[in-house]
């Protein structure tokens, strides 16, 4: 499963390089295990220092997370410090594609700017997933805790 996503994310940032396989499929139906947002909130709290989750608070070192799923990668207006892979990346965030990327971020997209190591057990990242779920799709007015 981790090897098939991992060949997914490939296959979705390397359009041009595997013609013969089909894109964006079953990559956004997959769903990774359901987490729970409460540990999740905890896990993501290294992310925080460069990810802001509400719309208001804009781009930190890193790109606003708000609404991140359906958004298209590397394109959000004002963020300057995207890597040429997310520059050039066309697929949409999905919570399976972030749930895969989020394992070794650095390994997955080479030369991202992203200096993270991501989230390495599965659980945990499933936890974060749900959190930023969750989060992600608060409006300003209902988010009491960011
Ligand atoms: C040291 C700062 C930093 C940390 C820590 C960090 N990020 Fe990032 N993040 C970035 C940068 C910079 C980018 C742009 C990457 C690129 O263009 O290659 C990014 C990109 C992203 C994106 C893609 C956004 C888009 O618009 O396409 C997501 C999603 C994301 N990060 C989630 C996370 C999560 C979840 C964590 C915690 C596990 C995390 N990040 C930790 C700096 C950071």
């Amino acid at each position: 499963m981790r090897r098939l996503l991992c060949a997914m994310l490939a296959t979705l940032l390397l359009p041009a390089a595997m013609p013969g396989h089909a894109q964006a499929d079953t990559s956004a139906q997959l769903s990774p295990p359901q987490g729970d947002p409460g540990r999740g909130r905890l896990v993501f709290a290294p992310c925080r220092t460069c990810h802001f989750t509400q719309a208001e608070a804009g781009h930190g070192n890193g790109p606003n997370l708000h609404r991140i799923f359906g958004k298209v990668a590397g394109k959000q207006p004002g963020f300057e410090y995207y890597s040429a892979p997310l520059q050039e990346a066309q697929f949409v965030w999905t919570p399976a594609l972030l749930y895969a990327w989020l394992e070794n971020p650095m390994a997955a997209i080479p030369g991202t700017s992203m200096m993270s190591a991501g989230v390495p057990d599965p659980a945990q990242r499933a936890d974060l997933i749900a959190y930023l779920q969750q989060v992600s799709v608060r409006t300003a007015a209902e988010s009491v805790t960011p």
